[in-house]
């Protein structure tokens, strides 16, 4: 605030019971806006000026009205024009500006008098008063009242002035009225508490309803906000998080584990991206028991099964890969879950990257996140996998599902899940699901009688789908816009 500004204010105040602050710019030939100001200002000092707020109608001279407050109306300037003798009409006209109205004005005010026969005008009158102009003068002033309200309707119709509405301040003088402020502190620094000087000082109080600057924080991805929905599902649910913290894996947990040939195309280097320092795991971190059950079920078969009969090689599980899916991280803990003491159903879930090597489009990466969910039990049934897909969709407000026959290598009978969407009024492929194989479980230890039934999702689909975003890269990667980010909404599922 310019101290001084509010200080001719109290002053002015002081001789007064109360001041509007439009009159007080007229007074102190300020910009109202300014007085306002001041007046916050001085609002913030606490109790000293009391404020109301008013609607003020005011009136503004046309630039027309400001020309006739300096120079005369349009009909007195045509009066003064005329000679005592009188002047050709013709050439009156010509001599003032406005002439058309000034002369039909000062006709009907009985001013001046044209003889048709010399075509002369002449004055009418001795002396005139121009009372348009005084009006427009007490109008500039701000002296509304002292001209009737209809000659200010009049001139509004000739377009001499407007009305305009403003917003002013009628102040008093508050509780703790003075006529001169210092300029309060607004911050309390170490050097007033070390000399003691905050003692006399002032401080600006709290402003409470000013608007906070945004603070500086991190703001979650989409896929963040996705990923936690799906966690809460699941832990509804009564599943368990699986430990995933491990990108790299060994083709063995990832391929053998899983029952999945060795010359099975998805292992080729055109799907999965291979490690190439380290290249290998050594073998001795397989358990070794549960690696010749598996060499068996591979080359020979067993439980029941005649296996894949070939020559099954320990240097194709060793080697190193990004894992393909989390299938691989399920796989490790059915193996710890076969070895507990005394099986316990079991339900666990998983929501983590896994990496492929495909061509990249609009809707595909080389990574993405999996979303997986295991459940071991006694006689578990395609029915309860249906069941269990029904269970978690509704929760995600997903009604309609079908289910097609698919094929996985550590699934049987296994099917890809569609589901209806209704804001895009289709029917999306989201998933895949099935129910492990014996030639995985059992080799494993699990009980004859346990089932595992499994379902996988990707977590980048519905997000793209939620978020609206239709190319993979505005959710993923180097374009990625960070204000995106930012300001992103909250993720609520249509449960
Ligand atoms: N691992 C499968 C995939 O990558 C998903 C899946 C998980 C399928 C569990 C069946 C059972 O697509």
């Amino acid at each position: 605030m310019s101290v001084e500004l509010g200080e001719q204010i109290l002053v002015y105040l002081d001789k007064v019971s109360e001041v509007d602050t439009l009159k007080l710019s007229h007074i102190l030939s300020e910009d109202h806006q300014k007085i306002v100001g001041a007046v916050k200002s001085l609002q913030a000092l606490g109790d000293v000026i009391g404020v109301e707020q008013q609607t003020n109608k005011s009136w503004e001279l046309s630039s027309e009205g400001k020309f006739i407050s300096e120079s005369g109306s349009h009909e007195a300037l045509i009066f003064n024009a005329i000679p005592q003798e009188g002047i050709s009409q013709a050439e009156l006209m010509k001599s003032v500006p406005n002439s058309k109205v000034g002369f039909s004005k000062a006709m009907s005010k009985g001013w001046i008098s044209l003889d048709k026969c010399s075509g002369k005008v002449f004055k009418k009158v001795e002396t005139i008063t121009d009372e348009v102009k005084d009006h427009l003068n007490l109008i500039q002033n701000g002296q509304y009242d002292k001209v009737a309200d209809n000659f200010k309707l009049d001139y509004k119709k000739r377009k001499l002035l407007q009305e305009t509405i403003t917003k002013t301040f009628l102040l008093k003088k508050g509780i703790n009225f003075c006529t001169s402020v210092s300029k309060p502190e607004t911050d309390l620094t170490p050097e007033m508490i070390a000399t003691g000087s905050w003692k006399n000082k002032t401080f600006k109080p709290y402003n409470f309803d000013a608007l906070g600057v945004f603070p500086a924080s991190g703001h979650l991805h989409p896929l963040l906000k996705v990923r936690t929905e799906f966690r809460q599902i699941f832990l509804e649910m009564g599943f368990s998080e699986m430990p995933t913290n491990n990108f790299i894996e060994s083709s063995f947990w990832n391929f053998d584990a899983l029952f999945q040939p060795q010359q099975h195309p998805a292992r080729d280097a055109h799907d999965t991206f291979f490690i190439s320092d380290p290249s290998l795991t050594d073998s001795s971190k397989f358990p070794p028991d549960y690696l010749e059950k598996v060499k068996k079920v591979h080359s020979k078969g067993g439980y029941r099964s005649q296996g894949y009969q070939y020559e099954w090689s320990v240097k194709e599980a060793q080697k190193n890969l990004l894992r393909t899916h989390t299938t691989a991280v399920s796989a490790r803990m059915l193996y710890k879950l076969a070895h507990e003491k005394q099986f316990k159903p079991t339900k666990y879930f998983s929501i983590d990257r896994v990496f492929r090597n495909e061509t990249l489009d609009a809707t595909h990466l080389a990574e993405f996140h999996q979303i997986e969910g295991v459940v071991a039990d006694y006689d578990l049934t395609l029915g309860d996998l249906i069941g269990i897909l029904y269970e978690f969709f509704k929760k995600l407000g997903v009604t309609q599902l079908k289910f097609k026959p698919a094929y996985n290598p550590y699934t049987e009978p296994s099917m890809e899940i569609f589901c209806y969407h209704n804001g895009l009024k289709k029917w999306i492929e989201v998933g895949n699901s099935g129910v492990f194989r014996p030639e995985m479980l059992l080799p494993m230890g699990l009980p004859e009688k346990v089932n595992v039934i499994a379902w996988g999702l990707s977590l980048e689909r519905p997000t793209m789908i939620k978020y609206g975003l239709n190319n993979i890269r505005e959710l993923v990667g180097p374009k990625v816009n960070l204000q995106m980010v930012h300001e992103n909404g909250i993720c609520r599922l249509e449960k």
